[in-house]
């Protein structure tokens, strides 16, 4: 706020009164706005820029100054400092005044010099007002943010639990159901050329749909449980506890997650690693965060598929007490309507095969619990091919400790 320019109301029903002090607060650098009568005073505060300093004379028409400082001090959302006129000078009037939640007075005529001074005593009073309320904002928001923190955390370890008991739960179906499936293909491996054989010296035409319909039945038993293995592996990998954090170099974490990921790699994407030297070492568990970046790689990988001149380019720097990540590729970008929820759990535009929608809000999840932010984008790289861009920004000194 500019104290210079702090805006004062002079509210006074005698127009060479007004004059006067018009010019006189003027002339001391304030912004001064006029009232003739008690309604047009509180009127000013109804505007989006209501003054802070108001001089109100006692006696005025409709309202009084006593009567208007009750109004203005019912706002509790805004502060004004009021300077009472006043020409009575019983010491039970004053008392009267102040009692109203006037916050000084001055006696009539005014002196010039008591004035100024007055306003300046109001002036610093409503600029300590303002900085106490931006500090209470402050703390309140710091207090909010903190319990979100504190409510996402418990949340965490609530799935965290709850998945490893279904994981535990869903692991032992699935084993039979796998392995049953194989028994079943072993055995129609020997069976198919017995039926085939009987269907075609007539057997009849259910013979004829069995043989089609067996291998599809075992084909989609096995995508089937593939599907929920990878589904367990993840929430496994989820539930898993977290290691002990320590001090680690993030550049190694994206060496050991692209060396990961060169199978999906190395026939369609050129690889540029632009990895900072001398990175200062945060405090991190390596395998979430390399889990975190075999996913971005992944995801950027099938987003290039179909390409000759795909490009993933992994960078890594220091910015603000953080290490930045950054996995750009040239895959096209996110469109507008996947933007909005790729974070979600099993959204995914992948097949039944390749994807399970886990990913990234499992990746957001350990980010965050890292007391980090992971953000996406869509970019063009150095070649003018536009891709997605998501930046990795994990602090160097852990801000919440791990719950
Ligand atoms: N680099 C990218 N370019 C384009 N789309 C992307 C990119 N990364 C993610 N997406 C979109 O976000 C969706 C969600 O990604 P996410 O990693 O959460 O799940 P997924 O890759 O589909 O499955 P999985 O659980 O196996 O990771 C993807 O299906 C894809 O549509
Ligand atoms: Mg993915």
């Amino acid at each position: 706020m500019d104290c210079l320019r702090m805006k004062v109301l002079i509210a006074d029903d005698d127009p060479t009164i007004q004059l006067i002090l018009k010019a006189q607060v003027s002339s001391w650098g304030y912004e001064v706005v006029i009232a003739k009568t008690g309604q047009q005073a509180l009127a000013a505060f109804e505007t989006i820029d209501p003054p802070k300093l108001a001089v109100l004379d006692w006696m005025m028409p409709e309202l009084d100054g006593v009567q208007v400082c009750q109004k203005i001090k019912e706002n509790e959302k805004q502060f004004c400092y009021v300077i009472l006129l006043t020409s009575k000078d019983k010491d039970t009037d004053v008392a009267y005044a102040l009692d109203s939640g006037a916050d000084d007075y001055i006696r009539k005529p005014v002196n010039s010099r008591e004035l100024k001074s007055r306003l300046s005593v109001g002036e610093r009073t409503v600029t300590y007002e303002l900085k106490l309320k931006d500090f209470g904002n402050r703390m309140e928001s710091l207090a909010m943010a903190r319990a979100q923190q504190l409510v996402h955390a418990d949340r965490l370890s609530t799935v965290g639990r709850l998945a490893a008991g279904v994981v535990h739960e869903i692991n032992n179906p699935i084993g039979y159901i796998s392995g049953n499936a194989q028994i079943l293909d072993m055995y129609w491996k020997i069976l198919e050329p017995i039926v085939r054989r009987e269907a075609e010296n007539g057997g009849g035409p259910k013979l004829a749909a069995i043989l089609k319909d067996v291998p599809e039945i075992v084909e989609s038993i096995t995508s089937g449980v593939e599907r929920v293995s990878k589904i367990v592996k993840r929430m496994k990998q989820f539930a898993r506890k977290e290691h002990d954090r320590e001090p680690t170099d993030v550049n190694d974490c994206v060496r050991h997650a692209l060396e990961l990921c060169n199978n999906q790699l190395k026939y369609h994407v050129f690889v540029i690693k632009e990895l900072a030297e001398g990175l200062s070492r945060a405090e991190l568990d390596s395998q979430q965060i390399e889990q975190v970046l075999v996913n971005l790689f992944v995801n950027a990988a099938d987003a290039m598929d179909g390409r000759k001149d795909g490009e993933l380019t992994v960078r890594t720097f220091e910015k603000d007490g953080s290490v930045v990540i950054t996995v750009q590729d040239n895959g096209g970008g996110i469109s507008d309507e996947h933007m909005a929820h790729i974070w979600d759990s099993f959204y995914t535009t992948k097949s039944t095969e390749k994807g399970t929608g886990l990913g990234l809000s499992i990746s957001q999840d350990i980010i965050e619990d890292h007391g980090g932010t992971i953000e996406v984008k869509n970019s063009v790289n150095s070649k003018n091919a536009t891709g997605a861009c998501f930046t990795i920004s994990l602090p160097i000194k852990a801000a919440v400790p791990a719950v």
